[in-house]
């Protein structure tokens, strides 16, 4: 049995901050941060996101200039979402050769080289006229086994582009499985899937759909993404995603899902990801705007929180700032 006051006093161990930094037991760092980037055809100016202050939609030269700054503060990889100029209703820009995204993949890794590791969302949805991840049958539902198609072709397009890592975000059934397929029949053997293993049907995506564009015309995404209610669920989505090959997890959202993040971190033995979503930064930086929050402490402990509840690595808009902060 251990000693119980007085002789225990567990202040003794946060009286200076010298003793706190010795007794972390979670610590940030900048190599475990990745930053979501936006990038859009045709524009000649980054475009501000309203929803989203200090987040923009890059041109092609400003992405360079701002991945660039990304991996001088030391952040360990990059995730590119693409917003196409002219969007169909199978999302022919996703796996275009000259794609948006496959033409910043090209930048970007002859610019950056093997210094980040630069990973592709793959989806439909910035793609498609309709917002939705998949192909839309004439009644209305979105045909999994037809979608799976289009992302075995743009996961083919991104590697071929230089995606380190592609990142199937769009819950189909069965989809890490169809693009290890694909990628290992183009000779992309060596080219990994970050699965968006567990990813929720959540409010919080909302400035994320002003900044890819991608609100849904019709409906919304329950169908396909994962009830809040759930929590078993997700283990089944992440062994399923392990079964067919991914080579890391991710739990989206982070910051409401912390116990789903805590369970599939105990439950695997690959790296775990979790994205802290646009929700969550337009919640802090709405908040610090009204003086409501200290911002940079919410931003440190909401990180810090994440790492915590077991994330190796955190997707979150605000990686080069903090990697700049953690130095
Ligand atoms: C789908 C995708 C979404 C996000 C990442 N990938 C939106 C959605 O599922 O509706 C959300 C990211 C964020 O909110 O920051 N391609």
């Amino acid at each position: 049995m251990s000693a119980q006051f007085p002789v225990a006093r567990p202040r003794r161990l946060r009286r200076t901050p010298a003793l706190r930094r010795l007794t972390a037991e979670t610590r940030l760092h900048p190599a475990d941060l990745v930053l979501p980037m936006f990038v859009k055809e045709g524009i000649d100016e980054p475009q501000p996101i309203s929803s989203m202050p200090g987040v923009v939609q890059h041109t092609r030269e400003s992405l360079r200039k701002a991945a660039h700054e990304a991996v001088e503060a030391g952040v360990g990889g990059i995730i590119l979402f693409g917003v196409p100029a002219v969007k169909d209703a199978v999302g022919s820009a996703g796996d275009a050769s000259d794609g948006i995204v496959q033409v910043a993949l090209r930048d970007l890794a002859a610019d950056l080289g093997d210094s980040t590791v630069l990973i592709a969302d793959l989806c439909l949805d910035e793609f498609t006229d309709h917002g939705h991840c998949g192909i839309v049958t004439p009644s209305g539902e979105i045909d999994n086994d037809a979608t799976l198609e289009r992302y075995a072709s743009i996961a083919v397009a991104q590697a071929a582009a230089g995606a380190a890592v592609v990142a199937p975000s769009g819950m189909m059934d069965g989809q890490v499985g169809a693009i290890r397929s694909a990628l290992d029949s183009a000779g992309h053997e060596n080219v990994s899937i970050l699965g968006y293993s567990v990813k929720y049907a959540s409010a919080f995506y909302g400035p994320f759909r002003e900044a890819a564009e991608c609100a849904p015309t019709f409906g919304d995404r329950a169908a396909y993404q994962q009830d809040p209610a759930n929590a078993d669920e997700s283990l089944r989505e992440v062994f399923l995603d392990l079964d067919e090959g991914a080579d890391m997890v991710m739990v989206k959202p982070a910051g409401a899902y912390l116990d789903i993040l805590r369970r599939v971190r105990d439950a695997v033995d690959v790296p775990v990801a979790a994205y802290q979503v646009s929700g969550e930064y337009a919640m802090i930086e709405a908040a610090a705007a009204n003086g409501w929050l200290d911002r940079d402490r919410t931003i440190m402990e909401s990180l810090t929180a994440i790492r915590r509840a077991g994330a190796d690595m955190i997707l979150t808009y605000y990686a080069t700032e903090v990697a700049r902060k953690l130095g």
